[in-house]
């Protein structure tokens, strides 16, 4: 037989990629970037942080000071600065914790720890809605992984003492979000501290927290932090307005991530001016406690109006409002519906979510007015229906 070369005809070598975006498609499930459009619920900008000119003064002030753009090298070589440093021992007495380390983003900090805390012979179980940098850190541990049911602290132990039936001897490491980010729920952080002072270690995601709730916007497991057995992650891309994360965790564990986590060894550092961002951007929280009770009443407001409106949507309580509708072509189409009125409100499908349960994801902020608050609840109002 012929090969295609020898037949004369090119090899469609893309074909098996175009196969697969026709598949997304025919699902109602490729993704497209669009630009920006629209008053911003679509964010997680939650405190108006990203352009704020406090924040853009700070950034300035820090370049003239000298601080570079990049970092030039791993923080092992030659990026590591006094900026980072200086950051992370500011972050670290800031959220309670004995110490933290900075990654470039929440997703490679998930992977690193998850891919290198968890040892051989332990058991990661982590929360049946974990995110999907969560569950790409299990994908590359060596312990065992197990999930329980969204928020079912009972459920955890349950699968725990399954694996201490079968012979794991190890430490549990309980992986959660402290409030979802497609759902807007809130994870039982003292039941799960509980269970992870007997069985190992809780890890609490705090990426939609972090600013927004807790004292001081410190996030809603700031009790439990500087526990020997408790790990924050805490992202700077969200509420802080700015880029990066920092992992909030005891000295030893640091320690293990600089010589042992390869998304921290084999990358180049955070931008030092992230670092710089960072640090204003904790000041601003403590300087600035105004803008976590403007969006606290904006959800509020939001709350009241659909409850008038379309009283059988139930309301999370938080700044993220998950507005389930079912059938992915169906909310896209809804969520087309309210874009095309001025609103920047995103359509969310499978597998960001379990199938079934496609979505409007409302996300509040301070880049939205109450009046935009109490309009997007009539155009939503008007929308629905016609589902
Ligand atoms: C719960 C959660 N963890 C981690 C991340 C990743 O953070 P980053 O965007 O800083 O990479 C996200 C981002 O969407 C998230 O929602």
């Amino acid at each position: 037989m012929k090969g295609p070369a020898e037949s004369g005809t090119a090899p469609d070598r893309l074909a098996v990629f175009r196969a697969d975006l026709d598949g997304l498609a025919a699902a109602s499930r490729q993704r497209r970037l669009i630009p920006r459009a629209g008053v911003d619920f679509a964010s997680n900008d939650y405190l108006g942080l990203a352009g704020a000119p406090r924040l853009r003064d700070a950034v300035r002030a820090a370049l003239d000071a000298g601080v570079p753009v990049g970092a030039a090298g791993s923080r092992l070589l030659r990026g590591n600065t006094d900026w980072h440093e200086a950051f992370e021992a500011k972050a670290a007495a800031f959220f309670g914790a004995e110490s933290a380390l900075g990654f470039t983003g929440g997703y490679p900090a998930n992977v690193a720890l998850i891919s290198t805390l968890p040892q051989r012979g332990d058991l990661l179980v982590m929360d049946a809605l974990s995110h999907a940098s969560t569950r790409e850190g299990a994908r590359l541990t060596r312990a065992a992984v197990a999930e329980f049911r969204h928020n079912d602290a009972g459920h955890a132990a349950d699968v725990i003492a399954d694996w201490r039936r079968g012979g794991g001897r190890g430490a549990a490491w309980i992986a959660v979000e402290s409030l979802y980010s497609m759902d807007g729920d809130r994870a039982p952080l003292d039941d799960l501290a509980a269970l992870a002072e007997r069985e190992g270690f809780l890890i609490v995601d705090e990426a939609h927290a972090t600013g927004v709730w807790g004292p001081g916007g410190r996030g809603l497991g700031h009790a439990l932090e500087g526990r020997e057995c408790v790990i924050t992650l805490h992202t700077l891309g969200k509420a802080l307005g700015g880029s990066g994360a920092l992992l909030c965790l005891p000295r030893v564990l640091r320690a293990f991530l600089v010589n042992r986590a390869r998304p921290f060894i084999f990358a180049t550092a955070p931008s030092p001016l992230m670092a710089a961002a960072g640090a204003e951007a904790l000041d601003i929280l403590r300087d600035e406690p105004d803008r976590r009770q403007r969006l606290h009443d904006l959800v509020a407001l939001f709350g009241r109006e659909m409850a008038t409106r379309l009283p059988h949507l139930p309301m999370s309580g938080s700044q993220i409002v998950p507005l389930i509708v079912g059938a992915d072509a169906d909310a896209m189409a809804l969520a087309g519906r309210v874009q095309a009125a001025g609103f920047d409100v995103r359509g969310i499908r499978p597998p960001t979510v379990p199938p079934g349960t496609a979505r409007l994801r409302v996300s509040l902020t301070l880049n939205a007015s109450a009046a935009d608050v109490t309009r997007l609840a009539e155009v939503l109002e008007d929308a629905w229906p016609a589902l």
